[in-house]
């Protein structure tokens, strides 16, 4: 499998006249404070430049006797390019939209200035065809994310519009080596063309569109090689419309070191097996404990009675140590602020909608209207028909809050805030274990989930379910944090 590292020129970022006359502002400003030391300046983080081409491509995603798939890919790559980036870096992203139709691109994840965070008319005007724009931003934590259009996101992301962003912590921790898996989940038919059928009813009203090809690193995998007593930092990123996995690692024993990014404390999955809803990413620190020359398979067991082998991991003849090695996994934290959880605001999000036993589920007068135009999913009784609305909920600036999250829905939702991580405190009035750090938490059917965060990232930000059928079919709204 080869992951493709972008070219990314470090240099030096060219301040602006405006920028110059801000920084010698400041330093008169400090001068002229008694008793203030005036520091050498400190150098401006280095800036990083990436461009990125969406438009259409083609893929050998099935091995063998099979064509090429007509795909739509980020530079002629699925998955798009490997963004790597340090944690504290300025990156200036260059999109040249090569598509027939409008596209943003998103940088899911990562806490962004609202203007840079891609959604099509909430953010910025949608990039038209020929058209380019700019991204720019700071990276302010480490961690795996991904990027991916905003735009029709269903037929866009799922006809092959993704790609892998990792961001480097300044201090890494110690592992042989480090790999990158993007998880994807296409309908194709027998001649290895993407089925057209995109949003449609049937996927838009159950568990989306899922898929009867999975790959990995956009290749339907054959065997991933390994040296016993290596250790493997292993980030997964779940780029699927609606597929949900859940790898099961056989008798071997991944560590969980990051959700979403975020570095958790070090743990064993529950169940043993690394659950990853879409959009969802998760690091593992994974020991090759087993012997040279044997393989193990690992399954994805999520829909039961529909497991199947994903990848044979394969011992080479040669051994690298006999034990495992003896280095520290936990990542260094990163900048989120801490909500404050005494006296803390709460609000209740309810989402509904969807077919149950043959019917529409909880559905009132007005739900049945939105449906026959469509709308399947509503949150507080509200379908979205598009990605600008009044919010569902307005939070003040730099104040904690706790939102109470009711699934009154048969089926499983991978629900994303846009702008900020939250720390996942609760499950069915349970406290979470870890406390989890997340940008997009899988809610079970029926499932209450308690999240805490503080709104320090202003402006009207997407909050929605990343089953990309549901969200089309109105699973979609915002949260204001005021300016
Ligand atoms: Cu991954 Cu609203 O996005
Ligand atoms: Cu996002
Ligand atoms: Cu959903």
């Amino acid at each position: 499998m080869s992951n493709q590292h972008i070219r990314v020129q470090r240099q030096r970022a060219l301040m602006s006249r405006r920028e110059f006359l801000a920084a010698s502002g400041a330093t008169a400003l400090l001068t002229a404070l008694p008793g203030f030391v005036v520091q050498a300046a400190t150098e401006p983080p280095p800036m990083r430049h990436v461009s990125l081409r969406p438009g259409k491509a083609s893929a050998q995603l099935v091995p063998g006797k099979y064509p090429t798939t007509p795909v739509w890919a980020y530079n002629q790559s699925v998955p798009g390019p490997e963004i790597r980036l340090t944690q504290g870096d300025r990156v200036r992203i260059a999109v040249e939209n090569a598509l027939d139709e409008e596209t943003t691109v998103h940088w899911h994840g990562l806490r962004v200035p609202h203007d840079m965070d891609g959604v099509p008319h909430l953010t910025q005007v949608p990039i038209g065809p020929d058209k380019h724009f700019v991204y720019e931003f700071d990276v302010p934590d480490a961690g795996t994310y991904w990027y991916h259009p905003h735009q029709r996101s269903s037929e866009q992301v799922g006809r092959g519009l993704y790609g892998p962003l990792i961001i480097e912590e300044r201090d890494p921790i110690t592992v042989d080596r480090e790999v990158t898996w993007v998880l994807d989940d296409w309908r194709l038919e027998r001649d290895a063309r993407i089925s057209d059928n995109f949003a449609n009813r049937h996927d838009m009203s159950h568990n989306g569109r899922i898929g009867n090809t999975v790959t990995i690193n956009g290749e339907i995998p054959d065997s991933f090689q390994v040296r016993q007593g290596e250790r493997i930092r292993l980030r997964l990123i779940n780029a699927a419309n609606a597929r949900i996995f859940a790898l099961d690692f056989h008798d071997h024993q991944p560590q969980v070191i990051a959700l979403d990014g975020q570095p958790v404390t070090p743990h064993e999955p529950a169940n043993r097996t690394v659950v990853l809803g879409p959009a969802m990413r998760v690091d593992l620190v994974l020991d090759m404990t087993g012997d040279p020359d044997t393989r193990f398979t690992i399954t994805d067991t999520f829909y039961s009675g529909l497991e199947y082998e994903l990848i044979d991991v394969a011992y080479g003849p040669e051994s690298l140590r006999s034990n495992t090695l003896d280095s520290v996994i936990a990542l260094p934290a990163n900048t989120l602020p801490e909500p404050v959880m005494e006296g803390i605001t709460r609000h209740q999000i309810r989402f509904n909608g969807g077919m149950m036993g043959g019917g529409m589920m909880g559905g009132g007068n007005n739900m049945m209207a939105m449906m026959r135009k469509g709308k399947m999913w509503f949150i507080n009784g509200v379908a979205a028909s598009d990605q600008v609305m009044d919010p569902l909920v307005t939070l003040e600036r730099d104040h904690s809050y706790l939102i109470e999250m009711i699934n009154d829905t048969a089926w499983h939702h991978p629900i994303h805030l846009h702008g900020h991580s939250f720390r996942v405190v609760s499950r069915n009035s349970k406290p979470t274990p870890h406390q989890e750090w997340q940008d997009t938490v899988l809610m079970a059917p029926e499932e209450k989930v308690e999240i805490a965060l503080v709104a320090d990232n202003p402006g009207d930000w997407m909050f929605h379910c990343h089953i990309l059928e549901h969200q089309a079919a109105g699973m979609m709204g915002i949260i204001r944090v005021r300016t």
